[in-house]
Order: C-alpha cells, then structure tokens, then sequence
C-alpha cells in the first residue's frame, strides 16, 4: 500500500515532494526523473527550483521523460508538452535540455515512436523517480479507463472527459487534440519509485477508487497499489472519498516521530 499523505494544501504538498525528489537527486546526481504535465505538479516544480536556486543540490547531471505528449502538435506549440516541460520544469531549475525527453508527437513512423521511447528510457537506466497527477477519471499519464496494466508508451485516444478537463490549455474546446502518445501503466509500474499528487474535491472520486477499490484497468490510477514505494500526497478536499483517511494520518504521524527518534 502506498504512503498517503494528507495535507492542508498545494503549497504544503509541493514541498512535501520536492523534499522527496530533493533526497533522491542528493543520493544520486544522475537520477532520471519522470515528468507529469497538467497543474498538478506545478507547486513541486516550484518548491524543488527554490531547492536548486539555494544550491542545496546539483541538478546538472539530472536526466528527465515526459509521461505524455499530444498526438500531431509540434513541439514549438505553447501548449505541447515539450514546451510545457521547458517552461515548468526544464527552466526554472536549470535542467541540461539535452537531457529531458518528451515523446515524439509528430513525424514519419509515428506509430513507432512508442518502442523508441521505451528503448530510450531502457538506455538511460530506467525511471528513478516518477511524478504523477491523476485525471479526474482516473487515468495517469494519459492511459485512460480501459488501458491494459501492462501497457508501455503508445498513441491511445484521448477521453472526452480528458479533453473537457484539458480545454483550459487552449483558446477553444475544438483545439483539444484527440490523441496523445503516453507512457503506458507497465512502463509506470517499472519506475523505481513514484509520487502520485492530487487536488481538489473533483479528484476524490478518483482518489478513493485508485487507493481503496480494486486494482483494475477500469481505474488505471489503481495500478499505484502493485508498485513496492509508492508515495501519494493529497490535500483534504482529494482525501474526502478516503475511508481510512484517520488510519493513513496516524501512519504518518507516526512515521514522522519514529524518523525524528533514536531507538
Ligand atoms: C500529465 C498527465 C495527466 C495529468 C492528469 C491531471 O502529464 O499525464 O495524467 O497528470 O490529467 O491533470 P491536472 O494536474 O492538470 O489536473
């Protein structure tokens, strides 16, 4: 079972991850993170540059991969997911752009370029830690209800409630591309480890049946019970559908007394 973490808000969750992600680049300064899109990240992204900017830690060596990008939208579009990537994460803490990826959405072979960015991220040593949001149908990455459990980097359709939700990206709903390329939930489970962030009330449905209903294709954000280290912070309102909300408070406040006491 993952690690939940309930805090009061964006703020607090941010630096609760980037705390994580700070570690992990401390214990390893060629970590390959996994990159998540959309705006749930975007207090992690900020926290963790605030880390960089204090020189608390090297990033120079850190190599990245997008989970997803649109199908047929260039990479110099404002709203590709290459350019989404360079704005919020690559910039602000001084990545080498060289070494963050994004999957191919345009180009010959397109249906290839699946097995190419699995290969990639194969070469790189695999995904140290991956950030994850969940779409408020449950998906992650773009693996949408439905997506096998074994599923790697692929073209999929986009679900109309995923575009709904995605339409504030673009001047119109119409603008909304209807296929994407995403890391498939195989390629998810083989990060070594993963930090699922989510909030707001229109999340807590998802929530609740990706971390107390049953593992299934059905909520492909539940595919987070299968992996070992698995940390999910969320605030309140993302918590309200939990059943065991008190358990998983008492678990973590338990967990913060035994890391600060000596035995
Ligand atoms: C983004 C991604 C998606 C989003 C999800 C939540 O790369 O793969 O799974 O994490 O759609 O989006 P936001 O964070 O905008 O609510």
């Amino acid at each position: 079972m993952a690690e939940v973490i309930i805090v009061r808000d964006q703020t607090e969750a941010g630096s609760v991850a980037a705390s994580i992600f700070a570690q992990q680049i401390s214990t390893n300064p060629c970590t390959v993170l996994g990159l998540a899109t959309g705006s749930t990240p975007l207090s992690t992204y900020a926290a963790l540059a605030a880390t960089v900017a204090e020189d608390a830690i090297d990033v120079s060596g850190v190599r990245g991969f997008a989970l997803d990008e649109y199908l047929g939208v260039p990479p110099q579009h404002p709203e590709s997911y290459r350019s989404v990537i360079t704005r919020e994460v690559v910039e602000p803490l001084g990545l080498n752009p060289d070494y963050v990826f994004t999957p191919r959405g345009t180009g010959p072979g397109i249906t290839q370029a699946g097995a190419e960015y699995e290969d990639m991220i194969a070469e790189a040593g695999g995904i140290d830690i991956q950030i994850l949001g969940i779409g408020s149908n449950g998906h992650v990455g773009f693996n949408e209800p439905g997506s096998s459990l074994a599923s790697t980097t692929r073209i999929k359709a986009l679900a109309e409630q995923t575009r709904k939700d995605n339409a504030r990206f673009f001047d119109s709903p119409d603008e909304v591309p209807t296929h994407c390329i995403t890391q498939g939930l195989g390629t998810i489970l083989k990060a070594r480890q993963l930090v699922l962030l989510a909030f707001g009330a229109n999340k807590a449905q998802a929530v609740a049946a990706a971390l107390e209903g049953p593992v299934s294709s059905a909520v492909p954000g539940s595919v987070i019970q299968q992996h070992p280290r698995a940390t999910v912070i969320i605030d309140e309102s993302a918590a309200a559908g939990l059943a065991h909300a008190e358990y998983y408070r008492h678990a973590w406040r338990s967990a913060q007394i035994l890391n600060a006491v000596s035995f």
